[in-house]
């Protein structure tokens, strides 16, 4: 008996379209085989179509016409993989509405908007499917979905920006500075020519948002995160925490509290021993621990053509097969069901933190630091005084590292400490991150 057969236009040919469409024809066998369904790719939409030819795409598949693919009726799912948020809100919008079922990687489509596109799929009985949306290749979607339903998540800690682990890979091992590392990440295609979404974090907060909403069964409001990138990062501090046993990652940290949700995104400091340490180069990974299960870790590329589309096209794949369709209906975490999440001010944010001034080389600068945070009740667990670096005028940099407390605790004391006498820069500062307790709650 000849398998079922589904239809399918991919609309966006530029590397993740293109090889989402290379894959549905070159694996439709084993796909065929797996899942009992023939994924026909019937159209590939787009406006240019240089990706494609590249990739040897057969330009019988080539269509400019959005509508006309709308029109046909063996078009079951439209895979949008345009970008942005503008052309890519009104193509979706325009596919739900014809009734048919779409799979996105767009994470900024989604943190922005996902919850109004829910309401419009559930409104023309259709679905919405993103495992590519945050990690690239890896299943977080789906474990936080599917995998972990029997459990409460307490929290999760990503990397989720493969620019951003490359160049701080490349600070931390090699030494470089920032701007070098970013320049050294362009050269080798792993950053964007203008990397302003992947290094201000802007990135990564749109996947936590997306991870958070799902995790915690809430709705998530985006604007509400705080972000903090890796642009403003200084290598002293990278060197400073290596010294101390941390390597510095950038982290979207997600935690339940008896108030309400701590989400961010920011450098963060973590020992050599924590899990996500040896998670390095352009690869991501997320740490995710549930009430049952407890500490659970997912790894895998988060970009790039063919693993971003592993996942484009298991969604696709899900979404033949009726699954996506059954989730999206009768689970209660989407975002468009749910109430609005408690987010928590960075201010009540409790975590150790590293931090580094540099102070006039002369008696009693750092009893007057201890004084201050003494002030603000934050514990020192350690401190040093560094020799004077080169160019920095005779200032030398004391580095503490505190016990917990809050980031406006630390904020306000590192506001007083600015303002002293003697102080030649703006102290900087960096939560220190320990392991997740598992069962913690
Ligand atoms: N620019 C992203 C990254 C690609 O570097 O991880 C996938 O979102």
């Amino acid at each position: 008996m000849a398998a079922e057969k589904v239809g399918i236009a991919v609309i966006g040919c530029g590397i993740v379209g293109g090889s989402t469409a290379k894959l549905l024809v070159r694996d439709n066998e084993l796909l065929k085989n797996k899942i009992g369904i023939d994924l026909n790719l019937k159209y590939i939409v787009d406006v240019n179509f240089s990706k494609a030819q590249k990739m040897g795409l057969d330009p019988a598949l080539y269509e400019t016409d959005l509508n006309k693919v709308l029109a046909d009726p063996e078009i079951e799912i439209c895979v949008e993989l345009v970008g942005g948020t503008t052309m890519a809100k009104d193509i979706t919008e325009k596919v739900l509405r014809a009734g048919k079922q779409v799979v996105t990687a767009n994470k900024a489509l989604l943190a922005l908007h996902g919850t109004e596109l829910m309401a419009i799929a559930r409104e023309h009985g259709s679905a919405i499917a993103f495992e590519a949306s945050c990690g690239g290749g890896i299943p977080i979607i789906r474990a936080l979905c599917d995998g972990l339903s029997a459990n409460r998540i307490d929290a999760f800690y990503g990397i989720v920006n493969g620019t951003c682990n490359y160049i701080l890979t490349e600070m931390i091992q090699k030494g470089q500075t920032y701007a070098d590392a970013l320049a050294e990440a362009q050269k080798d295609g792993l950053a964007e020519a203008d990397p302003t979404l992947d290094v201000s974090g802007g990135d990564s907060s749109h996947k936590l948002a997306i991870m958070s909403a799902l995790a915690f069964g809430k709705h998530i409001d985006y604007n509400k995160i705080p972000v903090q990138g890796i642009d403003t990062l200084d290598l002293t501090d990278v060197k400073y925490g290596a010294e101390l046993g941390y390597i510095v990652k950038l982290l979207a940290i997600a935690q339940r509290t008896d108030k309400g949700l701590n989400l961010r995104i920011s450098p963060a400091f973590i020992s050599k021993e924590h899990p996500l340490a040896w998670v390095s180069g352009p690869f991501n990974a997320v740490s995710v621990y549930g009430s049952n299960v407890g500490h659970t870790m997912y790894y895998g590329r988060g970009a790039g053509g063919f693993p971003t589309a592993s996942a484009v096209v298991a969604d696709i794949a899900s979404a033949a097969m009726g699954i996506t369709k059954i989730q999206f209906d009768k689970m209660g975490i989407w975002p468009d069901k749910t109430e609005a999440a408690l987010q928590l001010p960075l201010e009540d944010y409790e975590s150790k933190y590293y931090v580094r001034a540099m102070v006039k080389d002369e008696p009693g600068m750092l009893s007057k630091l201890s004084a201050i945070l003494a002030e603000y009740n934050i514990s020192i667990a350690s401190a040093l005084q560094k020799e004077p670096t080169a160019g920095s005028n005779s200032a030398v940099p004391i580095v503490i590292t505190t016990y917990s407390t809050t980031e406006g605790n630390i904020r306000q004391a590192l506001k007083s400490i600015e303002e002293l006498e003697g102080i030649s820069e703006k102290p900087v500062y960096i939560g220190i991150v320990d392991e997740h307790e598992e069962f913690s709650s």
